[in-house]
């Protein structure tokens, strides 16, 4: 064990660490964070991705101990003011039926988010590309693109700067 430090969704959390502590058991199991979910443990079905540093990973494949000092963003830390509030990609979803059993939805969610925050105008195979390595078992992969086209044209109609803003 030892004490460590790590700002989730903006907040401080000082907790002890196992050594051999996975991310995703830190998050969801001591931290409460259930939006991160737990399905397969071995990086395949993308669905415990958070943001770590600013970069997307499987929270299964990182050791706790590795986010010790860093920042982790999860679906509710992106808010579209930071306020919690819905953003334009969630509005997307629920507007599309992206979402059936809603398990896979808070990976899809922050992964759109992040490729958006880096490439506001991403192609339609950029966008197949950032949502690959997720997997919907209700297969809703259709209404999940659409949705995700649906926030492209949100942009057009000017409210990315908003929309990369709110995930700082
Ligand atoms: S639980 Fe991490 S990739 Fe499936
Ligand atoms: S909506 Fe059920 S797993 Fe995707």
């Amino acid at each position: 064990m030892r004490e460590s430090e790590v700002k989730v969704n903006g907040q401080i959390r000082m907790r002890e660490m196992k050594d051999n502590e996975l991310l995703l058991d830190l998050l969801r199991d001591r931290l409460e964070v259930k939006s991160v979910k737990a399905a397969c443990w071995r990086g395949e079905c993308g669905l415990c991705t958070v943001l770590l540093n600013g970069e997307l990973v499987k929270s299964c494949l990182v050791l706790a101990v590795e986010a010790s000092g860093g920042e982790v963003v999860t679906v509710e830390g992106i808010g579209e003011d930071g306020s919690g509030g819905l953003t334009a990609i969630q509005r997307a979803f629920m507007e599309h039926g992206a979402s059936q059993c809603g398990f896979c939805t808070p990976a899809f969610v922050l992964t759109t988010h992040e490729l958006l925050r880096r490439n506001p105008s991403p192609t339609e195979s950029e966008l197949s590309e950032a949502v690959s390595g997720l997997i919907c078992r209700c297969g809703t992969y259709n209404q999940i693109r659409e949705a995700i086209a649906a926030v492209k044209s949100y942009d057009k109609r000017s409210v990315p700067k908003k929309l990369v803003e709110s995930i700082r």
